[in-house]
């Protein structure tokens, strides 16, 4: 067979292959509303694990670091992200963190062993370099409290340290470092996955509520404006999944503002279409801890609830080195981010706006280097594949979340039920609506409408697409731009409604002018 007849084959097949379509229909209407998203759904978190802080964010010794140590070209890349809570210093690490550590002159400072990773902490970044870190871009601080080696006081010294105006004790240190103004730090952890074993200091959900009512009530005394979050279940797979946040949330009482949901997801059976379909046990995680917060709430006969803050989600399965081995900033869990591993970052993000009623926080582990959008090399940095689906929607943030009618062809998925090819969610703000959806098939394009029953689409202001040549198709140093957004040029407006044909295998974020 001569080469052009191969190529002429070939480019039928492909034509045939573009035309075969599966579809989907978004029914919206303007008054059918969730909730207003609220902003801090589009958090991150900073560990002081692996190279997130040292050769992540801080790095003196880097030609791109700025007065105070911070990596400007980092920092230039996740001010795209546009990123609201930022949850610190922990994590595991901070259920073995001393927060007196990392304050005071940096000659001064004590190098210690850190304890869950067997690593070594200098110190050198404290909560002053994070608040200044805050607050160049733009972050709402979210401080993790020691309850697992730690005591409610060293807690509560903390929240005096950041918050109260200076003429005492730790106010006076924070001063005298040269921030007289308080930091007003408002987001309080209580702890980190103290239900898991492996966790500093673990203990049964009742010594752990009776840890937390204590430190709960010398923080909020030492600032009754305080916001504070209980630890809830570390995983879905956790024995005590469920009943852990019942005991902790009913013993807490008004004391818990919210509690946690942690969730990382895998590909391990390398099922892409089962993988892609784990937004629906997302959906299912949140729905069951709203369903525990709601059956509190009846309990106490309160008109207070707790509402959720995933403060830990992402897939992570890849690259599991969790031991420091006695080595400063060791390279932790380092993973390498596909097309699909984005396109399940979408669901997530999907699934939180689905959510806006229950999902007040949350926050993607991690931002740099550990298990993050963002790696770096030396002097140079990565945008890895889930980057993208997270600046595509942060910054589309903005309005109130919409119930989403969709109907759409579907797949029977392994262990993640009934599965739709296409996943979304829209914001409506003002006269603008943003529409998120994602293209679950392998190999058909998605030709899907967004039809209103109340207003209707005038124009496309905006739209991307984030694709890529397969589902592992990845960013490298050597081939930076393999799975990126680019414009999107096929979304169309007519008779009121838009129409676009998605790729497989892909996710659009457009925004449309409305009347
Ligand atoms: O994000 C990495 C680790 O995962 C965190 O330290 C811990 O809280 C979780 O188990």
């Amino acid at each position: 067979m001569s080469c052009i007849l191969v190529r002429q084959i070939l480019t039928g097949l492909s034509l045939l292959r573009d035309r075969v379509m599966t579809s989907a229909t978004l029914l919206l209407h303007s008054r059918f509303t969730i909730d207003k998203v609220d902003p801090r759904i589009f958090g991150g978190f900073l560990e002081h694990m692996g190279r997130a802080v040292y050769e992540g964010v801080y790095e003196p010794e880097s030609k791109h670091s700025d007065n105070e140590g911070i990596r400007t070209d980092v920092a230039a890349s996740l001010d795209r992200l546009k990123m609201t809570a930022m949850r610190y210093p922990g994590g595991n690490f901070a259920s073995g963190y001393h927060w007196l550590d990392g304050v005071g002159p940096k000659d001064q400072r004590r190098t210690v062993r850190e304890l869950a990773l067997q690593s070594i902490e200098t110190n050198q970044f404290g909560t002053d370099d994070y608040i200044h870190l805050c607050r160049k871009l733009g972050w709402t601080p979210m401080l993790t409290v020691n309850l697992g080696t730690g005591t409610p006081e060293e807690a509560r010294n903390w929240v005096e340290y950041c918050n109260c105006p200076s003429g005492t004790l730790y106010s006076n240190m924070r001063a005298g470092g040269g921030n007289p103004e308080p930091y007003d730090v408002k987001l309080w952890c209580l702890g980190n996955e103290m239900d898991g074993p492996w966790q500093l200091g673990h203990v049964p959900a009742k010594d752990y509520a009776i840890r937390a009512q204590q430190a709960a009530k010398l923080m909020k005394d030492a600032d009754k404006s305080i916001e504070l979050v209980a630890c809830g279940s570390c995983s879905i797979g956790i024995s005590t999944y469920m009943v852990w946040d019942l005991e902790v949330l009913d013993y807490l009482g008004d004391a818990a503002d919210y509690i946690s949901l942690h969730r990382y997801v895998d590909n391990r059976a390398d099922d892409t279409l089962n993988y892609l379909g784990v937004t629906n046990s997302i959906d299912r995680q949140i729905e069951d801890m709203d369903a525990v917060c709601r059956f509190v709430q009846a309990k106490r006969k309160k008109d207070k609830r707790a509402y959720l803050c995933f403060d830990e989600w992402n897939v992570w399965y890849k690259n599991m080195e969790m031991d420091g081995a006695g080595k400063p900033a060791p390279h932790l869990i380092e993973e390498v981010y596909n097309l699909e591993d984005a396109l399940v970052v979408a669901g997530f993000l999907n699934s939180f706006v689905r959510h806006a009623d229950s999902v007040k926080i949350a926050n993607i582990a991690q931002i740099v280097n550990v298990i993050a959008p963002i790696l770096t090399r030396g002097d140079e940095h990565l945008l890895q594949s889930i980057f993208y689906p997270f600046e595509m929607m942060s910054k589309r943030r903005e309005g109130v979340a919409l119930q989403v009618s969709l109907e759409s062809e579907s797949y029977e998925s392994k262990s993640n039920g009934h599965v739709t090819y296409a996943d979304t969610s829209a914001i409506l703000d003002g006269k603008r609506l943003h529409v998120f959806v994602t293209n679950r098939h392998l190999d058909e394009t998605l030709r899907f409408t967004v039809n209103p029953a109340d207003f209707s689409i005038q124009s496309v202001e905006s739209a991307e697409v984030l694709t890529g040549p397969g589902p592992k198709a990845s960013n490298s140093y050597e081939e930076p731009e393999v799975v990126k957004s680019i414009p999107f040029t096929g979304a169309t407006v007519k008779g009121g409604m838009l129409n676009c044909e998605l790729p497989p295998l892909s996710f659009l974020a457009v925004t449309v002018a409305i009347a």
